[in-house]
């Protein structure tokens, strides 16, 4: 039955890593196309055609305020997700004389490897929150780090890019009000997949990348609460408010601002068909493949409803198990578990505890993915973990 399934969609190519990126949506593709031809002058120049452009480029991030009920004073465009997380961080805590900062071990490289370059050249000292085996933050830790420590800088994400685990934005928005901390979060794998009311969230800080919402690569936006006064990252010309240097990568934007919009827009339909799609995957591979787990949360409340990351039973040839994949047309990511003090595989299932030598692989959804796909790659996964058992 499987050979005859194998046989039936043996050209079918999956796309199963959409944490990574996602396909541009042809709705953005137009309206970038639209722009690149008509909308040429340089946003900062005087004439007819710079007022042009900068008519469009203010429209999106009009466009981009409202979806988040915020001010376009407060969105500041970027090249994308990497740049906005340097931004928030480095400039938050130097320009704000902050000396201590919180993380977890599960953050985006983005924000860790920032926070630790700034430990290691003295301008911070850094606390770590505790994270169960699911990738929980413990909450009460976090209040405890905050109470005991001078004022701080709170880096801690919406949901998680590797496991899916969703923390608490609200809890932590309180918890950073209480004791006066900054509050930056990564929304980059959220954005566009959940409401953010910035009227209501207490967060300082808030990071997109719009290749991650159907919107193209190289180009994001950071929020800046306006409370918050910070100085470049960039510096260059009066862009972005004299915030950012540099000619603003206008297609890129106006792709930006249609991903929100077509996102927004259809929100609640995709999150029912992702979810279902999940929820279909999580109990196909418990009655296919004898001794798989899940790693992270995987209760729809708890955890990204785009994100699902399997551990597979041990087997010889663990490598080769993604590759095989790879060779049925299936694109998805992994590895496995980091061993304590090595680089090499996953620092975000590491610092869970899971078990380095079974292969884990995430796969990661979005609304072009159908039921059809999610049978073919059960069934390639246990056609693999079958003849590798
Ligand atoms: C949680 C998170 N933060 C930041 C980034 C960086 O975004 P970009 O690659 O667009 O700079 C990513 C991208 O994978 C991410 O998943």
């Amino acid at each position: 039955m499987v050979a005859d399934h194998h046989q039936y969609y043996y050209y079918m190519r999956v796309y199963f890593d959409n944490a990574a990126t996602t396909q541009l949506d042809p709705e953005v593709l137009k309206q970038m196309y639209t722009v690149m031809e008509s909308n040429y002058g340089n946003p900062s120049s005087i004439h007819g055609h710079g007022r042009e452009a900068r008519a469009v480029l203010e429209k999106c991030r009009k466009s981009v305020a409202n979806l988040l009920h915020t001010s376009p004073a407060e969105i500041f465009f970027t090249s994308g997700g990497t740049e906005a997380d340097n931004m928030a961080i480095r400039c938050g805590i130097v320009d704000n004389g902050i000396g201590h900062a919180i993380t977890s071990r599960i953050e985006h490289h983005a924000v860790i490897h920032t926070l630790e370059a700034m430990q290691k050249a003295g301008t911070i000292k850094l606390s770590y929150v505790n994270v169960d085996e699911k990738g929980n933050i413990d909450y009460d830790q976090l209040e405890e780090l905050l109470q005991t420590h001078e004022r701080t800088f709170v880096s801690l994400m919406h949901a998680n890019n590797e496991i899916g685990t969703l923390n608490d934005i609200a809890r932590i928005g309180d918890l950073c009000e209480k004791y006066d901390a900054l509050f930056h979060c990564d929304t980059v794998q959220t954005l566009g997949h959940y409401p953010h009311d910035l009227k209501q969230l207490k967060v300082h800080f808030m990071v997109c990348a719009a290749h991650k919402l159907h919107g193209p690569k190289g180009v994001g936006f950071l929020h800046i609460n306006h409370r918050i006064k910070i100085k470049p990252l960039i510096y260059g010309g009066s862009q972005e408010r004299n915030m950012r240097g540099g000619t603003e990568n206008i297609y890129g934007i106006a792709g930006l601002a249609k991903a929100m919009e077509i996102a927004y827009a259809e929100m609640e339909q995709h999150q029912k068909h992702i979810q279902g799609l999940k929820s279909y995957m999580i109990s196909e591979l418990q009655a296919k493949i004898p001794g798989i787990a899940f790693n992270g949360e995987i209760d729809p409340d708890k955890s990204l409803y785009t994100v699902l990351n399997v551990s597979f039973p041990e087997m010889d040839s663990a490598d080769m198990l993604l590759f095989n994949l790879d060779i049925a047309g299936i694109s998805a990511s992994g590895g496995s578990a980091c061993s304590s003090g090595t680089d090499i595989g996953s620092h975000e299932l590491g610092a869970i505890g899971a078990n380095p030598s079974r292969p884990a692989i995430r796969f990661s959804f979005s609304k072009y993915n159908t039921r059809d796909e999610v049978d073919y790659t059960v069934a390639k996964l246990r056609e693999l973990c079958l003849v590798n058992a």
